[in-house]
């Protein structure tokens, strides 16, 4: 007898997202492998897996108002894989960091941890989303029942810890973050009940208005009516 493999079926847009998220990976270590990563290797692919994490981190932020608040659907499937794929590159930027910059030498590490105050949210983040991967199972999920979604919300802490970690890192110029930072507001400005509602019975009621006339309705009067005579 045979064993029935479970089939695997992808949207496109599953296909995309995971494609997407991948790619810098696969251009990080071709760039790698040519020697093509600046005059600094070791900083630049630290920043680059830091901005990639960063941005994966929002992009599974956006899922869900996205799909509750404007019907986008699609955006609840790719929902976790986003949320593994930021973890997956904040654990090689911190690898990165502790193995190549400091040898794996975790009390250099910790000395770093007393004196750059970026490095101790980075940290803190890094253990947040290390908390939700591995809780991020269906087992878990069934396992931890109501404190699955108490202890998932911690992802919002992530994301803010993440805004500071990235405000700190830079030297000068902090306009990008703040971009980043807006949109991450924005998102919790999305969450926040009275927005969600005032969103959400503004759309029903774009529906309704939408809505065509049922043949027993009357049709909606568009011209004047003619002035009886
Ligand atoms: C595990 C603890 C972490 C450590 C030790 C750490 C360390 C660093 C370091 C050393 C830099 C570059 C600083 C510089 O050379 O000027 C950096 C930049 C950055 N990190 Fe982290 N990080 C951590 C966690 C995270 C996490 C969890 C995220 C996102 C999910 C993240 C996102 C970023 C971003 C966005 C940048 C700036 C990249 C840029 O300017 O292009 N980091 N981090």
């Amino acid at each position: 007898m045979t064993a029935k493999l479970p089939t695997l079926r992808f949207t496109k847009f599953q296909i995309f997202v995971h494609v997407a998220a991948l790619l810098p990976l696969v251009v990080l270590i071709i760039d790698a492998l040519r020697g093509n990563l600046s005059y600094n290797p070791i900083q630049e692919a630290t920043f680059r897996t830091g901005k990639t994490a960063m941005i994966l981190l929002v992009a599974s932020l956006a899922c869900t108002p996205a799909n509750t608040l404007f019907g986008f659907t699609p955006a609840i499937k790719v929902r976790r894989a986003l949320g593994l794929y930021a973890f997956l590159y904040a654990l090689v930027h911190f690898t990165i960091y502790i193995g190549v910059d400091y040898g794996f030498d975790l009390r250099l590490v910790l000395l770093e941890l007393e004196e750059k105050r970026y490095v101790i949210v980075g940290f803190a983040a890094f253990l947040i989303l290390l908390a939700l991967t591995l809780t991020s199972t269906k087992g878990m999920q069934r396992r931890l029942k109501k404190n699955w979604k108490k202890l998932h919300k911690w992802v919002y802490a992530a994301g803010i810890l993440v805004m500071f970690h990235f405000i700190w890192v830079q030297k000068s110029d902090i306009r990008e973050p703040l971009i980043w930072t807006g949109v991450l507001g924005l998102l919790l400005l999305l969450r926040w009940q009275p927005v969600r509602t005032r969103i959400l019975s503004f759309r029903t009621s774009r529906r309704a208005g939408r809505r065509k006339p049922r043949p027993t309705e009357p049709a909606k009067v568009s011209e004047p009516e003619p002035a009886a005579q």
